[in-house]
């Protein structure tokens, strides 16, 4: 395992088809798991101050719970109206039934610190 990687959270606290927030760095992230799959993303809508892990995840999609924007949660691509813009994806690795971030670039933790800030 790289030094940089980060501990976002333990396969046993992730059930399948759930969604839930995790603070890594000051980054307010989304942590879902699919399956055996767990994926993480920004945790803060891109539309709107809204936390993702609030939402409704639908098998690769997650449901914003203010204005039910959808997002795909395995790139963070917007799928329909009104959200345009991605939340971003962070790579993840399971190591002993543990998820950790890979290694993260400065402006990602800047920008995610960003969004707990506000
Ligand atoms: S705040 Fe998420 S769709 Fe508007």
């Amino acid at each position: 395992m790289a030094d940089k990687q980060l501990f976002v959270t333990s396969l046993s606290d992730l059930g399948d088809g759930e969604v839930k927030q995790v603070i890594v760095r000051n980054m307010c992230l989304a942590a879902y798991r699919v399956g055996e799959a767990v994926y993480v993303t920004s945790g803060v809508c891109t539309h709107g101050h809204a936390l993702m892990a609030d939402g409704y995840l639908d098998g690769y999609e997650i449901e914003c719970p203010l204005h039910q924007g959808r997002f795909d949660i395995r790139t963070g691509v917007p799928m329909c109206a009104p959200v345009t813009v991605a939340l971003e994806s962070f790579p993840v690795e399971v190591v002993d039934g543990n998820v950790y971030l890979q290694a993260l670039d400065g402006a990602a933790v800047e920008r995610q610190a960003e969004n707990v800030a506000t």
